[in-house]
């Protein structure tokens, strides 16, 4: 017996197979720009044509293109292993991605490239011509009869490259009610999606990338609303080291009677709405891999996409080295944080998910105040020589108070107050949360409801007293201060 057989798939079966990744049309468009903007393309022509006889959807760009050979292995499965280190601009990773984002909407998909000063090398799978062939990968050296045309405007071009899906059997109208009916609705989702997805590429005076769809220019969609006045993000924070280096950044969204126009509104809210997209935005080189969700971080459970947090979102910047680490999928959908981030993550996501909900909770009515929400919290952190350490903010309210209350010449609360500041047990906490795996109990946790009314009742009277603030001014502060600002319902028995 011999030591090894050649196993390699039959090509017709396999090629079946790789159909059902899950793709949706507009999460495999993505996929075929994504080549197009690796290769440098500046613009990006999506052409749909969805009614008629021969449907079919084109990509073309003015990216470096391919020679034969290149084209060739690019055809094949797997043309490039995942483990092979990429340019740190490439956005791809599997080597795949052309041909199953393609497979999964059409049965025949031709590639046409042309490098500067090359000729036009065209390769095509066709499903059904596999099917006939005893599972050999027979890859044509030519275009559809019925696709010369499309080719046309390549060869005007200097360079670039041009994907056509035909034997659409897997693009469908969507249901809806629209009065041009579900493929108006499958358009819009489409330019929608790629809005999204491409936005830093879109951005700006001068953008990286022109889209084009049907002719259309494809217009970005923030979706932190960062140019907006009410938009309330939080400092940009590194962390992770070396290729694994991530960065992160919060954003509170202005609420509804902020923003003013209904339209505006729900267009801020995204394909899915306002609930679906709070959350984290997970970004690989600029292109967003992940629209919402809070990736199963939570406190004393993983928290779900609800109303009051919607206004809520976080932009993580990945870079491609750290695709393993971060666990990205084929489809370029999902991506997962290392254990080793989950807490940092989960400590920014709460307080923007605080300060969001106080905002959701007041419409916006302290808008201005809250700019500061930081004030209400009695904790600062502060950086000395490089690293962190905590504070007890004495602008607090409450600290405030105290400290005027005293004698000028009584040291003995601020002293304290330092020794409380210089024995914060870090340790002891970074012990039992990451090497235990345990979650902090969340605020009054074991309090009776009673307990938490009595101390919100006192700290009411003391925030009256100190301040001279009115009643009703102090309950709108306590509002929104930690932890009370999660119990609103509370605040409001007393
Ligand atoms: N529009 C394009 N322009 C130039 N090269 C392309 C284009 N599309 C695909 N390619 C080439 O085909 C290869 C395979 O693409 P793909 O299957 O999407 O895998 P990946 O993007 O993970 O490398 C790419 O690495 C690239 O070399
Ligand atoms: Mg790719």
């Amino acid at each position: 017996m011999q030591e090894y057989e050649d196993a390699p798939p039959p090509a017709d079966a396999l090629s079946e197979s790789l159909r059902g990744f899950g793709y949706s049309v507009e999460t495999a468009l993505a996929d075929i720009i994504d080549n197009s903007i690796t290769a440098r393309a500046k613009n990006v022509r999506v052409t749909l044509s969805l009614g008629g006889a021969s449907p079919f959807v084109l990509v073309l760009d003015d990216g470096n293109g391919m020679d034969e050979p290149t084209l060739r292995d690019a055809m094949r499965l797997g043309s490039q292993n995942p483990l092979t280190p990429r340019d740190s601009a490439d956005l791809g990773r599997f080597g795949l991605g052309l041909k199953t984002a393609s497979f999964s909407q059409a049965r025949s998909l031709t590639v046409a490239s042309k490098r500067k000063k090359g000729g036009i090398a065209v390769r095509r799978w066709d499903l059904d011509y596999l099917a006939s062939n005893d599972g050999e990968w027979r890859l044509l050296t030519t275009a559809p009869e019925d696709a010369v045309s499309h080719l046309e405007e390549l060869e005007q071009a200097s360079h670039g490259t041009v994907v056509l899906w035909s034997k659409l059997d897997r693009v469908r109208p969507r249901a809806g009610h629209s009065p041009q009916g579900g493929s108006h609705i499958l358009m819009g989702q489409i330019e929608n999606h790629l809005a999204m997805v491409f936005h830093r590429y879109l951005e700006g005076p001068q953008p990286r990338l022109k889209l084009y769809v049907n002719g259309a220019r494809i217009e970005p969609w923030d979706p932190f609303l960062s140019t907006h006045k009410a938009c309330r993000p939080t400092p940009e924070e590194t962390l992770g080291t070396g290729e694994n280096r991530i960065r992160v950044k919060g954003f509170v969204l202005p609420a509804k009677d902020m923003i003013g126009d209904a339209a505006d509104f729900e267009k801020a809210g995204g394909n899915d709405g306002w609930i679906t997209h709070q959350g984290f935005y997970i970004y690989r080189n600029d292109r967003l891999l992940v629209a919402g969700g809070w990736l199963g971080l939570g406190v004393t459970r993983p928290w779900v996409r609800d109303e009051t947090h919607k206004l809520a979102r976080i932009r993580i910047d990945l870079p491609n080295s750290a695709d393993a680490a971060w666990q990205i999928d084929v489809k370029k959908s999902d991506a997962s944080p290392p254990e080793n981030l989950r807490n940092r993550l989960r400590d920014l996501a709460m307080r923007v998910r605080s300060d969001a909900r106080s905002v959701f909770v007041h419409r916006g009515e302290y808008g201005k105040r809250a700019a500061a929400p930081n004030l209400a919290r009695p904790w600062k952190a502060i950086r000395i020589g490089g690293q962190s350490a905590y504070r007890i903010d004495r602008s607090h309210p409450l600290a405030s108070y105290i400290l005027q209350q005293l004698n000028d010449d009584d040291n003995s609360v601020e002293t304290f107050l330092r020794l409380v500041e210089e024995t914060v047990p870090i340790e002891r906490i970074w012990i039992d949360t990451v090497e235990q795996g345990e979650f902090p109990a969340p605020a009054f946790s074991g309090e009776t409801r009673e307990q938490i009314r009595q101390l919100a009742r006192d700290l009411l009277a003391s925030l009256v007293n100190g301040s001279g603030m009115t009643a009703e001014k102090a309950r709108a502060h306590l509002r929104r201060m930690p932890p009370f600002d999660q119990h609103a319902d509370i605040l409001d028995e007393i």
